[in-house]
């Protein structure tokens, strides 16, 4: 095989009602091919306009030089308000700020050092649990728990085992199949007297998660002040003050970023890792140079042996690229703008979107190729800074994006270790856009004790 799958674009022309159908099912595949090549396009309906921006220096301009006047769009957070209340991902202006303020320390390059144990032993139990289960496995499930795992460890220091671990895991699972990031609304907005529809069960599940959270963040409050609790990412960001004002985060406001931290932690991190390990099964030849780099590790490998794993990285980069989990960021104008000589309405929403930079025919070389090596070329080096956002860029950049840089190839190279991960036969998965980019059914995979 030489090209990984990709959704089928829709035709070029569509009645409106056609798109709100295929939209509703998969946002990827409701898009026309030609995205692939515009440098912007825009939605235009007697109701509302919003554009869709692939030009490098716009993409610069609303996320790097003028991120304050491109905020989140307040209709995109409709749908996900009821898990993540004022949680980082959703707030905009001086409370985002301050949010960023007592977050950002805590994953911190030294920091993160301190919080690889919990990551290496979450990776270590996910290569015990394939032991006993060897063969046919789906990758999807799978790394979704390794994924929690990792962040139960590292942000409590509970491993998914735990009684309290286990519910949300489960909870958030019922969750994802029901509410896709980007709602409707991100690129139709509806008139503010139109109902918002969640689908059925959203904020019943919502609120089960959320009583989760709360009481272990509760029990955590009352461990800090009792001055018991353990040294991991959620004690690291309750005790931080606000380097402006000295405040911290309460109980209530600590909820919303534990909802964020779960979601966005293992929601992402699984739908790259699943991907990742389809490409190595996929493409024995990039598994085969995966296990030759990973082969001289020791046992128990620290940060610093991870870190030095290049080709592993890179076949992680090029599977964000290829499937970025956040397929579409969406902002809003909030006043006139000229984009490309069209004007913009204040109020329009704009859409950067990941899946079409990172295949774009006009910048990346054999833009549709799975190809590990490329980032050591000019022209990968050249995308990777001008065409590669599978974390967002600028002040609202993934704040887990150095996390997950190492998640990513540690739980990789465990694996590769430990297994010769094989496709399945007449299971190629098609991607699909849920809250992540996952595969419409599953990724199944073998997996074979070295
Ligand atoms: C492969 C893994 C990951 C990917 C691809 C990813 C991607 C992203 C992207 C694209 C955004 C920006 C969304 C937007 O602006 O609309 C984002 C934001 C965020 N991510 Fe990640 N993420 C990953 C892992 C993580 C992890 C491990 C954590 C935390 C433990 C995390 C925490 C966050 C938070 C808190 C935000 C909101 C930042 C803000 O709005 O200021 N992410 N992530």
């Amino acid at each position: 095989m030489t090209t990984p799958p990709r959704p089928a674009s829709r035709p070029d022309r569509v009645s409106l009602l056609r798109y709100l159908r295929l939209f509703r099912r998969d946002i990827l595949s409701a898009q026309p091919e030609r995205l692939y090549r515009a440098r912007m396009a825009e939605f235009r309906t007697p109701f509302f306009r919003s554009f869709l921006i692939n030009q490098p220096d716009l993409v610069r301009l609303v996320l790097n030089e003028r991120p304050m006047d491109f905020p989140k769009s307040s209709r995109i957070s409709e749908g996900l308000r009821p898990l993540l209340g004022n949680s980082v991902f959703l707030t905009n202006g001086a409370q985002w700020q301050r949010q960023r303020r007592i977050i950002d320390p805590a994953f911190e390059g030294g920091r993160l050092r301190e919080t690889y144990p919990a990551m290496l032993a979450a990776g270590q139990a996910a290569v015990a649990r394939l032991r006993e289960a060897p063969g046919r496995f789906e990758a999807e499930a799978f790394a979704s728990h390794v994924a929690a795992d990792v962040i139960f460890r590292t942000l409590f220091s509970i491993p998914i085992t735990h009684q309290v671990a286990a519910r949300v895991f489960h909870a958030f699972r019922a969750y994802q199949r029901l509410q896709p990031i980007l709602n409707l609304a991100a690129f139709i907005p509806l008139p503010r007297w139109m109902p918002r529809f969640h689908r059925p069960g959203v904020r019943r599940r919502a609120r089960e998660i959320r009583a989760l959270i709360e009481a272990l963040t509760a029990e955590r409050m009352q461990a800090i002040a009792a001055g018991e609790a353990p040294d991991d990412l959620a004690t690291k960001i309750m005790t931080q003050e606000d380097p402006e004002t000295g405040a911290r985060f309460d109980t209530a406001e600590m909820v919303d970023q534990v909802a964020i931290f779960f979601l966005a932690g293992h929601e992402t991190s699984a739908s790259a890792l699943a991907w990742a390990l389809y490409l190595l099964a996929a493409f024995p030849d990039a598994q085969e140079r995966v296990l030759e780099e990973v082969s001289r590790l020791p046992e128990n490998p620290d940060f610093a042996d991870i870190s030095r794993l290049n080709f592993t990285k890179n076949l992680f980069r090029e599977t964000l690229r290829l499937y970025p989990p956040v397929p579409m960021l969406v902002r809003q104008a909030t006043k006139c703008e000229k984009f490309r000589d069209r004007q913009v309405p204040s109020g329009a929403q704009i859409v950067i979107s990941p899946w079409h930079l990172h295949r774009h025919r006009r910048m990346w070389e054999h833009p549709d190729a799975f190809d590990p090596d490329r980032f050591t070329t000019e022209n990968g080096k050249a995308c990777l800074r001008e065409a590669y956002l599978p974390f967002s860029s600028g002040p609202r950049v993934c704040t887990g994006a150095g996390f997950a840089m190492v998640e990513g190839p540690l739980l990789l190279a465990l694996l590769v270790r430990a297994f010769r991960i094989g496709p399945v036969p007449g299971r190629e998965p098609v991607p699909e856009a849920h809250l992540t980019v996952r595969s419409r059914d599953g990724i199944w995979l073998e997996a074979r004790p070295r």
